[in-house]
């Protein structure tokens, strides 16, 4: 047993997840409980719904993370007193649901009288990078998109991040999950539209690729997803059957274009070794391929979370919380959930 033993809490959205991480950062155990079927109904994630679920599967995911740790180490048995500290995402995410990972957080650092360490969300996912390579170290750049967020971030340092650009309206996911609602394809939905693009023809139809020329490292996904409802909402019109293999390549296709163009320009400008993801969307295959195709041709090396590590988990949050640890940041009790941060 390496130490100091760090669990860490996740809950900024619809994931209720812990994990713990040794002193070595391995992960002992990783837990996930997703909320989506509860929320797949609705078309979405509905904030009051996600904070109940929190309530209703935090016990069990932590007992489930100390359980399955212990039967890692060979131990009978390993309780929070076992523990060295307590991480926990506090920022940003529905803030509802923050709430209850963050107050289980203080109550349990507190009752086991154990260290408490506030973990950003975003800078998470970027620490993913670290689940299945862990070598991967900065300076690098990391495209950070998911449901949420969409942004390209020039890692220099552990800790020292400067964003590059950022979405000025939708972020991916958020289109992808618009884009499945209009063909009815139901929620989450990036990968029912990456599944249906896989049968399709990515040149079929010309979407808008919306700020490709726009000379900085900015996004823009609005338009693009109006783009799409409009195009079905015509091709009804006309009584022409959807081609949805053909629609979704197509988008997908619009995406990816503008994806990696920035991020070639992100690579170029800082000359960065390395390129990295992070985030929901970052499991797309279209995406992924492309980006092996990038780096292979500006002789990056590429980083890439394993699929499990890429949406929302706890084993990203207990890597940021071990650094913070080792350098003796800790929170008071008096941390709070925060629905907006920068990284
Ligand atoms: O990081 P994440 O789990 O959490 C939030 O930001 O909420 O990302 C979820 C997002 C959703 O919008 C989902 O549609 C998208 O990631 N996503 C994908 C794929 N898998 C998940 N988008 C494109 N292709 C995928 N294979």
């Amino acid at each position: 047993l390496v130490r100091p033993l760090v669990l860490a809490i996740e809950s900024s959205c619809d994931e209720t997840a812990a994990a713990i991480v040794d002193g070595e950062g391995n992960l002992l155990s990783d837990v996930v409980a997703s909320q989506i079927d509860f929320h797949s109904r609705f078309g979405g994630v509905v904030p009051e719904i996600a904070s109940r679920k929190h309530i209703e599967a935090i016990c069990g995911v932590c007992d489930e993370c100390l359980d399955v740790a212990a039967q890692r180490l060979g131990m009978p048995r390993l309780t929070w007193a076992d523990l060295d500290g307590v991480g926990v995402t506090y920022a940003p995410g529905l803030v509802g649901a923050l709430v209850v990972g963050v107050a289980f957080a203080k109550g349990a650092a507190w009752a086991a009288d154990k260290p408490l360490v506030g973990v950003n969300h975003l800078e998470g996912h970027l620490y993913a990078n670290k689940i299945g390579a862990p070598d991967f170290a900065p300076p690098a750049v990391v495209s950070l998109v998911s449901g949420g967020n969409t942004m390209l971030v020039h890692m220099r340092d552990w800790g020292d991040y400067r964003v590059l650009g950022a979405t000025i309206d939708d972020a991916v996911g958020e289109a992808f999950d618009k884009v499945a609602k209009a063909l009815g394809l139901g929620y989450p939905g990036g990968p029912v539209v990456s599944a249906q693009g896989a049968k399709g023809n990515p040149e079929a139809i010309a979407f808008p690729r919306a700020m490709m020329h726009s000379g900085d490292m900015r996004f823009s996904l609005s338009g693009l997803k109006t783009a799409v409802v409009t195009y079905i909402n015509n091709e009804r019109a006309a009584g022409r059957p959807l081609n949805m293999p053909d629609i979704c390549a197509s988008f997908e296709a619009a995406v990816v274009d503008v994806q990696v163009k920035k991020a070639e320009m992100a690579l170029r400008q800082t000359g960065a070794p390395t390129f990295c993801l992070g985030g929901g969307v970052a499991a797309n295959p279209v995406l992924r391929a492309a980006y092996e195709k990038l780096c292979a041709k500006l002789h990056v090396r590429l980083v890439m979370p394993p699929l499990s590590a890429c949406g929302d988990n706890a084993g990203m949050i207990a890597l940021v919380a071990l650094d913070r640890f080792r350098q003796g940041k800790f929170y008071g009790l008096e941390t709070d959930a925060q629905a907006h941060a920068d990284l």
